[in-house]
């Protein structure tokens, strides 16, 4: 069956740009304390080096999650059980994906995700691995509302959403995003996704700075995309890295940080910045158990097994869409 259709639905100006990509930025560095979100840093340059850090000793997440699959795939499959369309949030690992996929003998698969390179090349591979399986690529932000293609419309769905990708959200936006794939994928659906647990700081600080420098590369990539795509001059060896737990908020922030004061010019605006001063770049939220399952009753989904590790703390909670009840 192979991949039997690519869905577009990003919209770019004349320029070829993005239109949310220049109305971030603009938005972001207009701020007190400037900030661009996240989802940006996924142009060809940043999902190669996100593979990267995916590889690195002090980045578990992946490792962990993998592993959790590997490990409780029989127990996994038989409380999903087969013939479902899997709907990914992101492009599919050449890891996970085919783990998954492998365990519970689903009817097609849809990869959803903004970067279009990356999702062709993860499909064709997924393809040549499941060669009787529907593939319906969707280039599109999971993060807003995705029209899903029509022909997995009669198929029960399992939501997939790998990676603690939730953890990049502010609460808020996590809300809204697991209320929209409830409403998307549809009552009776099931959620299974990946969740990243609150644990000793510094190997948390280690795994966001890694001695190598990934990172640190991945992070700054961002300037570099904002001065190729929207013309920008930011001085980029001016600004390094920084990756700190904040407790509050209990999350890994990352942000650039101005080395020396500076001007620069992006998409014919001109901004300023003094030493010390950062661009706020990810958030990576970090959650407890109740808290976990606080967030994902929150969106509509209802917690209804849990696989997890100790060592470093990682969980894979699966999710139903119920129907709403209210109770006193
Ligand atoms: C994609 N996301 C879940 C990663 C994370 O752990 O927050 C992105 C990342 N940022 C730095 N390292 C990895």
């Amino acid at each position: 069956m192979g991949v039997v259709r690519n869905l577009r639905q990003v919209s770019a100006d004349d320029a070829g740009v993005d239109i949310a990509f220049r109305a971030d930025v603009r938005a972001g560095l207009a701020q007190r304390q400037k900030a661009i979100p996240a989802r940006w840093f996924y142009d060809a340059t940043g999902s190669a080096l996100f593979e990267d850090i995916t590889a690195l000793p002090e980045y578990y997440p992946t490792r962990s999650e993998t592993d959790l699959l590997a490990r409780h795939a029989a127990n996994i499959a038989a409380a999903i059980g087969p013939d479902r369309a899997v709907v990914e949030l992101g492009s599919g690992s050449s890891t996970k994906t085919p783990l998954l996929l492998g365990a519970i003998a689903p009817a097609a698969y849809v990869p959803v995700d903004i970067s279009g390179d990356f999702l062709r090349d993860s499909a064709a591979a997924l393809a040549a691995h499941f060669p009787g399986l529907p593939i319906y690529p969707v280039e599109a932000d999971f993060t807003q509302r995705v029209a899903l293609p029509r022909e997995i419309c009669p198929l029960p769905k399992l939501g997939f959403f790998p990676g603690s990708t939730i953890g990049n959200m502010v609460a808020r936006t996590a809300i809204d995003l697991l209320r929209n794939w409830r409403e998307a994928l549809g009552e009776g659906s099931l959620l299974l996704i990946g969740i990243d647990r609150i644990k000793d700081i510094a190997v948390l600080e280690r795994a966001y700075d890694d001695p190598a420098g990934v990172t640190a590369a991945f992070n700054l990539n961002l300037l570099e995309r904002i001065n190729r795509e929207l013309g920008g001059d930011i001085p980029v060896e001016n600004f390094t890295h920084r990756a700190i737990w904040n407790d509050v908020h209990a999350r890994i922030e990352m942000h650039l940080v101005a080395a020396c004061d500076m001007d620069f010019t992006v998409d014919g605006r001109e901004y300023r910045m003094a030493k010390g001063e950062t661009i706020h770049s990810e958030n990576s939220h970090k959650y407890g158990p109740r808290d976990a399952n606080l967030l994902l009753r929150a969106g509509g989904w209802t917690p209804i097994a849990t696989w997890d590790d100790a060592d470093p703390a990682f969980a894979l909670i699966l999710a139903e869409a119920t129907e709403f009840r209210s109770a006193p």
